[in-house]
């Protein structure tokens, strides 16, 4: 009679968990291996629907969970959550080569929670695309991954500078320019680029230069946070009728 070993993993110093722990702890280690982890069992779902196959997957012993199963404790021990997690999974990242409209172009955004948000901004208004700047945060950072609530597996992301970006270019800067309604209004936004700064600096100037346009939400205080920022301008935009 053939009889079936199940394998659980148990070991903490097994190469599968070694891996998840340096690509979840390094940016350097993602961008070599061209790999990221997701967590939870609502992230990889959204993996799921988007068609994404893991390269491994992981659950908790027990848990009846789909993937190789690990001990319970070790599984919680590599997770950034403060609860742990029952399910985890390593995924190949993707980047497009050209960004594509209607996209939010990031210049500077350094914290991986604004990058996850926006992309979750992105999704929910059907944006094409969100393209990263220099010195942003990685979109494929545990942090990123989680904010973006599984729009990572959604919306396609591209390194681009600004002459790569599809016009017209709006660059979004507190209290500068137009209003966002404005340009709206008057037409020459169907399916713009819209240009986020850093948290810190804003835009740089010659960024501001390069665009077609530069506007403002108007708001009460000095500035809005930048994924505040990109979510609200991506509400505007997508209230122009249709051509
Ligand atoms: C926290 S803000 C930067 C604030 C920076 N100290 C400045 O004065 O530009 C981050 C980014 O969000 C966008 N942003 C924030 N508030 C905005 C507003 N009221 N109108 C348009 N864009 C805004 C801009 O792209 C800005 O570069």
């Amino acid at each position: 009679m053939r009889r079936l070993f199940y394998s659980m993993i148990t070991s903490p110093h097994n190469e599968k968990l070694k891996e998840i722990r340096k690509l979840a702890a390094r940016r350097r280690v993602r961008s070599t291996s061209g790999r990221f982890v997701a967590e939870g069992e609502d992230l990889l779902a959204a993996a799921d629907l988007a068609g994404w196959e893991p390269v491994v997957r992981l659950c908790a012993a027990g848990s009846g969970l789909a993937g190789e199963e690990v001990a319970p404790e070790l599984l919680a021990s590599l997770s950034g959550l403060g609860s742990g997690c029952r399910t985890l999974a390593v995924y190949e990242e993707r980047w497009v080569a050209e960004p594509m409209s209607l996209c939010v172009y990031l210049h500077g955004v350094h914290d991986p929670g604004n990058v996850g948000t926006v992309l979750r901004g992105a999704a929910a208004f059907g944006a094409a695309c969100v393209a990263l700047g220099p010195h942003c945060a990685d979109p494929f950072s545990p942090k990123a991954v989680r904010a973006s609530m599984g729009a990572i597996f959604e919306v396609p992301v591209a390194r681009a500078g600004v002459e790569a970006l599809p016009r017209p270019l709006i660059a979004l800067a507190a209290g500068e320019g137009k209003a966002l309604w404005e340009i709206r209004v008057h037409g020459g936004t169907k399916s713009p680029t819209l240009l986020i700064g850093s948290e810190r600096d804003g835009l740089p100037d010659e960024i501001l230069a390069a665009a077609d346009h530069v506007a403002h939400i108007p708001i009460q205080t000095h500035s809005l946070n930048a994924a505040m920022a990109a979510t609200i301008a991506l509400y505007e935009i997508s209230r122009m009728p249709p051509a």
